[in-house]
């Protein structure tokens, strides 16, 4: 497996690739890889012939208050999760590699990226679609893979893809949990023991959500209460959204009637996690 630093190097490694009639799969991360990640590159490793995991701590798709500067990275251990998952190629280049001292061009979106994380991160999405946009341009995957834990960024991703007629196939993958029902993610390093353990709330909360839609229950609002409800008996919990949407253009829904994204973010001490669920009401 190689690791590739500039653009310059990863592009004519495509090209070759293309040329012996390869396929290639794209696996986009901001690092420290954890079994969530390895899920989607094995997923990549198993429908391509060659796989590229791009490395990046994307600093345009954080806020000025976020976690930029603490985002935990660990190159070495991120190298022998691709190597086991048989990715040919990770891609780690530097911020200048990604973007010009004076860039000034974006993708954005005008909906699905004013709701939910976008509410209160409005300019995230724009530094995603415009960091994914431009990975596809450099590595000009068939297929790129993302986790369904990040719900607004996969829909918000399928709907750039159409609308720009990348013509790479989007490929959603579900999420991955520990052992006890918290949903795999980078930043939960940043829990400390107590922490860790009040963040199974989200978890639970979905599951009390999801259990209500199962046994029939289709007024979204009461849905949505009783998550919210079991979210505040766990002293560290803060709600900062819980949403219940249509699974595809991410608009609030009244009633349950065709496919819903029930999606929360919540404050565990300074931690902001998030994770969600779908539900399809039978016809
Ligand atoms: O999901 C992530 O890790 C990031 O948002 C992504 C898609 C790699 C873009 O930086």
């Amino acid at each position: 497996m190689q690791i590739v630093k500039t653009i310059g190097e990863l592009r004519p490694i495509v090209q070759k690739w293309r040329r012996e009639g390869l396929s290639v799969g794209l696996v986009p991360t901001m690092g420290y890889l954890h079994e969530g990640h390895k899920s989607l590159i094995l997923r990549a490793v198993s429908e391509n012939d060659r796989v590229v995991v791009s490395d990046f701590v994307n600093p345009t798709q954080f806020g000025v208050n976020e976690d930029l500067s603490t985002y935990p990275r660990d190159l070495e251990r991120d190298a022998a999760v691709c190597e086991e998952a048989g990715a040919a190629l990770i891609f780690h280049p530097e911020p200048e590699e990604m973007y010009f001292p004076d860039n000034c061009t974006f993708v954005d979106m005008d909906s699905l990226t004013k709701g939910l994380c976008g509410k209160t991160r409005p300019t995230h999405f724009r530094g995603v679609c415009t960091v994914v946009s431009k990975l596809f341009h450099i590595v000009t995957p068939d297929r790129a893979y993302f986790g369904q834990k990040d719900a607004q960024q996969l829909a918000v991703i399928r709907r750039m893809v159409r609308d720009l007629n990348f013509g790479i196939t989007i490929v959603g993958c579900p999420i991955v949990r520990e052992e006890d029902g918290l949903a795999m993610s980078s930043r939960n390093a940043y829990l400390n023991e107590g922490e860790r353990k009040a963040a199974l709330i989200l978890h639970k909360s979905l599951m009390l959500g999801e259990g209500m839609l199962k046994a029939g229950e289709r007024d979204a609002a009461k849905v949505r209460e009783a998550i919210l409800g079991n979210l505040g008996t766990e002293p560290l919990a803060r709600a900062d959204y819980v949403e219940l949407v249509d699974a595809e253009t991410l608009e609030p829904v009244e009633k349950v009637e065709r496919p819903i994204l029930a999606a929360i973010a919540v404050y565990i001490g300074k931690t902001r996690l998030i994770d969600n669920f779908t539900f399809a009401a039978e016809k």
